[in-house]
């Protein structure tokens, strides 16, 4: 129940924020907030207001759901309660733990003395909801720290430590105590002796605005020029970015009153803005992963200790995850010389973390060593989750399960990491079905931000809950996926590039087709995306299925069979050439658009005259009418689990909310029209699903519809 603590401590007051679970500055929380400073306010006997926050953490910011609806005369804000603040002439100190964030800090800034324990962490991260700090952060923290360092801060949208923060000057001073029994004595010292300690504060929104610590004022230009060109443009992601960089202009530029009242119109402009309504979309997005309807609650088991079979640069990748979250973990693999790569891997991707400052020599030198390699498997007996990372052939994965079943611990989860095999047909090697699941990392594992968790027809819930658990513990995003081919990622991509691979053999050059992907905010076209993930690990999934999953020619054929497998040997469906930058720049090739014209010939496929905006829908309606397959056939269990994979694992622009949220965005019924045009003219692979065209008839929305734990309830 959100309310507000408040008690005496002589002339000083504690006020505690406490709104379960992140004390979110909800419109209602904040109109209870003033009710409580008024009442200090008109106490007399009140000289100094401590103000802190309960449940772990000072403040995770205004409530974002909030910003969904429209605010009448007698809503109140953040902006409002931070008036009410800034109007008072007593003392405010903000006593800070825990996460301390958006409007959280917002509130924080506007005190005249802010501590924080050594654990708090201090951030303004409306960037990553398409927003900027609209409740006086922008003004005052130019005025603070400086434009520069005020914009670094916020451009980034992370969150720092308190050791930092107060390094940047963004508190006062970081508390080894109890953070609000010293901020009570330190009001009390400054009440009792004013003349002992140094004189109060001024607010922050008195001070002057700078640019930053030996930069001259006339430098105000220059360095918000350069802040706009480092951004992306507006139609590329930073939309955001460019009115951020125009509010801290305007904090340098203007009086504080005025500065504040261009912040909260460009903050309204931002709430409303289709970017914002897609990044707030992913946040919800991502917090409703790890709900599963219908699942009986089950504890998660622990996990001491992982194992890794293949030692590959996709198990090292895996291996490397474990130890960063702090997991020691076994690594087996009888070949000496992928044993000896993945060793050198993991060490220097410990001693690069070293190099950026994000590790000491000290923690690099333990995480490198909580990994260990070996041929013998019995060393896997005692770990409490094993992810294979072996040859995609289900032959050779087969005999690993046997293997696995036969030295893992009883209870020990069983992993695989295929992107396409059956799970349910592993688990059957096995004595233990229920301990049995698909855990599918992105390559390069220690990077990439997802994970699909495959749920095998026997996988207990228990079994769930152990993995989303380590999901949240490796840091990643955890999506479930039914068990069926290519899940929910790869089976999208084999879509979208069959219509890449369709318009090239139509006559459209691939550098073209990456092109317009790459407008639309991808960071890298399909074809260039092909070359990285490898030619022939996309012409062995095409074997194996024995369909033509990248397009109605031999081309892929003909491109491997001539060692054009991509990046890896410079050469696939663009050229690569290692003198030029790293040597991943995709170089248009000639010879490539000769082989497409010669096999669409033979196959009888005429050139077509295309234009953007038929590629641009062709590639992202494959994802859209493949996404409703998945849900229809319940493989994906909501909209937003599929956005989520493809924006963190295929590089979907997030302002863009994903596949789904896209087709929301420009109409379903539109969308709809299309594919059935498409269908009619390319052919059956283009056949809408059932639950496409519902949602089209009803005029109605992917976010509208309701979800499978919805239809439950209702
Ligand atoms: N508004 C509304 N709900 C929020 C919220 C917020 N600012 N922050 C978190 N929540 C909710 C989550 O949706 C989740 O709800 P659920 O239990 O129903 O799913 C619950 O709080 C717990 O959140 P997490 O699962 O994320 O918990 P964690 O402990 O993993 O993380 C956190 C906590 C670091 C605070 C993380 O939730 C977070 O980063 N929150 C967002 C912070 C943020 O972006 N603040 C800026 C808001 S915009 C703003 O302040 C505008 C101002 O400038 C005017």
């Amino acid at each position: 129940m959100a309310q507000v603590q408040v008690r005496d401590d002589g002339p000083v007051r504690v006020i505690t924020l406490d709104n379960p679970p992140v004390n979110a500055l909800s419109f209602t929380y904040c109109a209870q907030l003033l009710d409580a400073l008024g009442a200090a306010e008109g106490e007399a006997s009140v000289e100094a207001i401590v103000l802190t926050g309960a449940n772990g953490l000072f403040s995770a910011g205004a409530d974002v759901n909030d910003f969904n609806s429209e605010p009448t005369p007698e809503t109140r804000t953040v902006r409002d309660v931070i008036a009410a603040i800034e109007h008072s002439e007593k003392a405010f100190l903000a006593a800070i733990d825990g996460n301390c964030l958006g409007g959280g800090l917002e509130l924080a800034l506007t005190c005249d003395y802010r501590s924080a324990t050594a654990r708090s962490k201090l951030g303004l991260p409306e960037i990553r909801l398409g927003l900027l700090p609209g409740a006086g952060g922008t003004q005052r923290l130019v005025r603070l720290i400086g434009a520069q360092a005020a914009l670094e801060f916020m451009l980034k949208g992370s969150s720092v430590s308190a050791e930092r923060a107060a390094q940047l000057g963004i508190i006062d001073e970081v508390t080894p105590g109890d953070v609000v029994e010293q901020s009570v004595a330190l009001a009390k010292g400054v009440l009792e002796h004013p003349s002992e300690h140094a004189p109060r504060k001024r607010r922050v929104s008195e001070l002057k605005a700078i640019i930053g610590k030996g930069i001259t004022a006339q430098a105000a230009p220059f360095v918000v020029s350069q802040a706009h060109k480092m951004v992306p443009s507006e139609e590329q992601g930073g939309f955001a970015a460019h009115k951020l960089i125009d509010a801290v202009q305007a904090a340098v530029e203007m009086s504080f009153a005025f500065g504040l009242a261009r912040e909260a119109r460009l903050f309204e402009e931002l709430v409303r803005s289709q970017p914002s309504l897609a990044l707030r979309h992913l946040f919800f997005a991502e917090r409703e992963l790890p709900k599963i309807p219908g699942l009986p609650a089950a504890e998660a088991l622990p996990v001491a200790k992982a194992g890794v079979v293949g030692a590959g640069t996709m198990g090292s990748g895996i291996a490397i995850t474990f130890a960063q979250a702090g997991i020691p973990v076994v690594v087996v693999d009888t070949n000496d010389e992928a044993v000896e790569k993945a060793r050198q891997t993991t060490m220097g991707m410990f001693m690069y973390q070293v190099q950026k400052g994000r590790l000491t020599q000290e923690e690099a030198w333990a995480r490198a060593q909580s990994v260990t390699f070996t041929d013998d498997w019995n060393e896997l007996a005692d770990a409490d989750v094993i992810v294979e990372a072996v040859f995609e052939e289900i032959g050779v994965k087969r005999e690993v399960f046997r293997r696995l079943d036969a030295v893992a611990k009883p209870g020990a989860i069983l992993a695989t990491n295929t992107s396409t095999l059956d799970v349910d047909d592993l688990a059957a090697q096995t004595q233990r079905p229920e301990f049995v699941i698909g855990l599918h990392f992105f390559v390069p594992a220690n990077i990439m931000p997802l994970l699909e968790i495959v749920r095998g027809a026997r996988s207990s819930p228990q079994t769930l809950a152990t993995a989303f658990a380590l999901g949240k513990r490796l840091r990643k995003k955890a999506v479930l996926s039914g068990n069926a081919f290519g899940f929910i990622g790869n089976r999208m991509v084999f879509d979208y590039v069959r219509e890449a691979v369709a318009l090239a053999e139509e006559g459209v050059a691939p550098a073209r087709i990456d092109r317009v992907m790459k407008d639309f905010g991808f960071p890298m076209g399909p074809f260039a995306m092909s070359d990285l993930s490898g030619l022939d690990v996309a012409w062995h999934i095409q074997k194996s299925r024995g369909e033509a999953a990248q397009g109605r020619t031999r081309v892929l054929e003909r491109l491997v069979e001539g060692k054009r497998l991509g990046q890896k040997t410079l050469a696939g469906y663009f050229k690569y050439d290692k003198s030029v930058g790293k040597g991943r720049e995709p170089i248009p090739d000639p010879e490539v658009e000769a082989l497409f014209a010669e096999e669409a010939r033979q196959a009888g496929i005429a050139p077509r005259e295309v234009d953007d905006d038929e590629i641009r829908d062709r590639l992202l309606f494959a994802l859209v009418n493949r996404g409703a397959y998945l849900l229809e056939e319940g493989i994906a269990l909501r909209p937003g689990d599929i956005d989520i994979v493809y924006v963190y694992g295929y590089g979907f622009p997030p302002h863009h909310g994903g596949p789904m949220w896209y087709a929301d965005e420009i109409g379903v019924d539109r969308v709809y029209a299309r594919i059935v045009e498409f269908a009619e003219q390319f052919g059956p692979q283009w056949t809408p699903s059932s639950l496409l065209a519902e949602i089209a008839e009803k005029h109605g929305s992917f976010a509208g519809t309701p979800t499978a734990e919805e239809l439950v309830n209702a």
